[in-house]
């Protein structure tokens, strides 16, 4: 999946001849799974015609402040424009608009939008040889990168005047993969390595039996998309569960059992630099596992069980340089017995759900957590989806590592 999916995407488009290669454009963010709207100068429509914009963006184009065609005029709000989009992209960027740009010149629709954007804004000129090289623009891409606003460089080759030389706007699978490098580079957790275990184990009793626990593993799985969402790698061993991750940076391991996760986590904890044990891992399992099917002749069956290894202990055990982040389910003494795990298991941080909070637990969509760190601060968290507690998992995670 690529990491523009579901972002919204702002075409800005100004009047040089590469606008003719904005369709391909269109279609390669779509295809990433982003939400396109694009918006024109007047002169780019001499280049490219709004209807294939707005065919292929499936949506609406705009070019001036207001539908003229149209008897009650409507208002095309630069400021709303500006705001949905996270991400504007102006390609192919003119020497005209970027001059523009550099000097707060507001005199079409995509100029205003620019003033208004509040997002990343990556310009990607277009020109010929000898303007590319004026004095003039290359003040204005010092000018723009000292707004923050990011270049794609042109490239070298044939212009359309004849002349051979830089100038050439960024082709458009280079320009999108120009834009997903430069988001994946920014993001926090950008060559870190996360473990995460999810779901429940199942303990066999026999070939067709097991001991298992209601864990959904919704929210591990939540957990491992937010830290692939902030540029980490992330190791998900995730115990029998429905849930599905695509996600390029999410490598999954499938167990069955709590000592398959226990073998798995121990595989990869060293290389980690974060591992988060969200997995309801069994506690007990049976000491003998029967190789028949067990047959119900006698009126009782007595299950002999045994402990499983704890997983996590082992891990806080072994720790070197890694951060590492418990669950714990409590019904009393909630913040103690948490505190009191914290500190037996040699943790950087645990995430408390009590039992008496409704909403909470490991069946249903939502959370409500409280974190525990290792300096003794407490957060309490309001009812949340388990989405949004991930969220919130992973940023304090950030805060922490950073530090
Ligand atoms: N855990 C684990 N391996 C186990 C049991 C638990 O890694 N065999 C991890 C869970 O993934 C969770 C944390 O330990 O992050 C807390 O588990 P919990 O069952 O609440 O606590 P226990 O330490 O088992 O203590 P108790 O059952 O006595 O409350």
């Amino acid at each position: 999946m690529s990491i523009l999916s579901g972002k919204n995407i702002l075409l800005g488009i100004s009047g040089g001849i590469a606008a003719y290669k904005t369709a391909s454009l269109v279609r390669l963010f779509i295809k990433s799974g982003a939400n396109v709207k694009v918006v024109m100068t007047p002169s780019s429509k001499d280049f490219i015609t709004p209807l294939t914009l707005s065919t292929l963006s499936k949506n609406p184009v705009y070019s001036s402040f207001t539908n003229e065609d149209d008897d009650n005029a409507i208002w095309n709000n630069h400021v709303d424009l500006g705001l949905w989009a996270d991400l504007f992209i102006i390609a192919p960027a003119t020497a005209n608009t970027l001059s523009k740009m550099a000097n707060g010149v507001c005199d079409n629709l995509l100029l205003a939008t620019y003033l208004s954007a509040k997002c990343p804004v990556y310009f990607a000129p277009a020109m010929d040889l000898d303007m590319y090289k004026h004095e003039s623009t290359l003040r204005s891409f010092k000018v723009l990168k000292s707004f923050g606003n990011i270049l794609i460089p042109a490239t070298s080759g044939e212009l359309a005047s004849g002349l051979v030389g830089e100038g050439r706007m960024a082709e458009p699978e280079d320009i999108v993969a120009f834009i997903e490098d430069d988001i994946l580079g920014k993001l926090p957790l950008r060559n870190k390595k996360v473990l995460i275990t999810a779901g429940p184990t199942y303990e066999a009793i026999d070939p067709v039996r097991f001991i298992g626990n209601h864990s959904s593993g919704k929210m591990g799985f939540e957990i491992a998309k937010a830290a692939a969402n902030n540029g980490a790698e992330v190791i998900l061993i995730t115990g029998p569960t429905h849930q599905t991750a695509s996600h390029s940076l999410i490598k999954i391991v499938p167990v069955t059992s709590a000592q398959e996760m226990y073998s798995e986590t121990h595989n990869y904890f060293k290389d980690v630099d974060v591992a988060i044990l969200s997995a309801a891992v069994a506690d007990f399992k049976p000491k003998q596992v029967a190789s028949q099917k067990i047959k119900k002749k006698d009126s009782t069956l007595t299950l002999e069980l045994e402990k499983t290894k704890d997983i996590l202990a082992s891990l806080g055990a072994n720790k070197k340089h890694q951060y590492l982040v418990g669950f714990a389910l409590e019904t009393n003494n909630e913040i103690e017995n948490a505190k009191g795990k914290l500190k037996r298991k040699n943790l950087n941080l645990i995430v408390l759900n009590s039992l008496n909070d409704k909403g909470a637990g490991f069946k249903g969509d939502t959370n409500k957590v409280t974190f525990i760190d290792d300096k003794e601060n407490i957060t309490e968290f309001q009812l949340k989806s388990k989405t949004e507690v991930a969220t919130d998992l992973l940023n304090k995670i950030i805060k922490e590592i950073d530090a």
